[in-house]
């Protein structure tokens, strides 16, 4: 049978496109650890992975147990994640009804930026801070304004208000701790910024790790302030996809209309609704965690061409000294340790180490040491 060709003078693919869709640059994947171990001709076993803030002991037994025995995985999710939302309720002290469980962190972020933001507005982002910020609102059409850090870290609050003040700026995204700096931003400050007129999305997803609580509670308060959650890091199923957020009342049917149905599958809410019913075994892990950033920073800090900085996050920034930062994360890898490299404003010759099992931390101390 002949095939009915397009006409190639009058069809021109790419013309389809979204125009601020065609302009975006692309994006660069993270090499899956399968494709890391044959590149680096290593055993998976043998690879230290500290490079993406995951929780190197995985879900508890509990939880691998309720996915066990779940027997209805060929049945649809709930749609309004009813048991979820709940549970969820009893973790943060948010009523359930201003709770949305989404396909990690990640989603709940695109769904606020594809809610609030049309082509032409603006969304306020404060880097050196996660990636996902600035990605997010460009999809959607949106021009970034950048207010950089100070060189703490610190969120410099007079710029934002500055920059508020304009008028086209929808969105404030913050971040505490903040990845890649483990800094927390704090009360006073947050207040300041949540009195401008925009929508204050909170990433809180390292917040199980700090030594402050999580503000979650304040969106019952405040009628700007989303905080977003995630159980990919205290919870360890980064891998199952499941984030969340707390919002205020009148943003929820808003989010309700625009959510796909089934965003967060039955595995994830399975493993999900398993951690907040073993919630010690999470505070366990948690502690873990806690104990060994004191020992890694410790011993971080005895490597001569390392500075790190305080963390209250599970991983450790450091700036490299006297050494090239993107040479250090190739040797380390070699040795089959991986980091995460930056070289870009506010972040000049970095690394981001996360943070590991002691056994982890003692196989990263033996590479650095060797490269000494
Ligand atoms: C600050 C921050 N927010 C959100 C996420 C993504 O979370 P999720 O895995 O739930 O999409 C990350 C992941 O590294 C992160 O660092």
């Amino acid at each position: 049978m002949r095939r009915s060709q397009v006409d190639a003078e009058r069809f021109q693919p790419e013309q389809l496109l979204r125009s601020h869709v065609a302009a975006l640059a692309s994006y660069t994947p993270i090499h899956p650890f399968e494709v890391l171990s044959r590149e680096l001709n290593l055993p998976v076993e043998r690879i230290v992975k500290l490079d993406a803030n995951e929780n190197p002991y995985g879900p508890s037994p509990a939880v691998v147990e309720a996915l066990a025995e779940y027997s209805y995985y060929h049945i649809y999710p709930d749609p309004q994640q009813t048991d979820l939302r709940e549970a969820l309720s009893g973790y943060i002290g948010v009523d359930a009804a201003q709770i949305l469980p989404t396909h990690g962190a990640d989603e709940m972020l695109d769904y606020l930026c594809r809610i609030v933001l049309d082509p032409g507005d603006a969304a306020i982002n404060c880097p050196p801070t996660f990636g996902m910020y600035s990605f997010d609102a460009e999809l959607n059409g949106a021009t970034v304004i950048d207010v950089p850090r100070d060189d703490d870290f610190g969120v410099d609050v007079d710029a934002v208000e500055a920059t508020a003040d304009g008028g086209r700026a929808k969105l404030l995204f913050l971040t505490s701790p903040n990845n890649p700096s483990g800094n927390w931003l704090p009360d006073e400050q947050l207040r300041r910024l949540l009195a401008l007129p925009l929508l204050v999305v909170l990433d809180e997803a390292y917040v199980e790790f700090a030594d402050h609580s999580s503000r979650a509670v304040w969106v019952t308060g405040h009628e700007n302030l989303v905080v977003v959650r995630t159980f990919s890091k205290a919870a360890g199923i980064a891998g199952l996809r499941l984030g969340y957020a707390a919002c205020p009342a009148w943003l929820m049917p808003h989010l309700w209309k625009f959510k796909q149905p089934y965003n967060v599958n039955v595995a994830a809410t399975v493993a999900g609704l398993a951690s907040l019913n073993h919630i010690d075994d999470m505070a366990y892990v948690v502690g873990k965690i806690r104990a060994e950033r004191v020992r890694l920073f410790a011993l971080l800090h005895t490597v001569n061409y390392l500075r790190p900085w305080p963390s209250e996050a599970n991983f450790v920034l450091c700036a490299v000294r006297g050494r090239n930062a993107a040479q250090l994360k190739a040797d380390l890898a070699a040795q089959g340790v991986l980091v995460r490299h930056y070289n870009k404003p506010g972040l000049e010759n970095c690394i981001r180490v996360s943070v590991g099992r002691p056994d982890q931390t003692d196989r990263l101390m033996e590479a650095l040491r060797s490269l000494e």
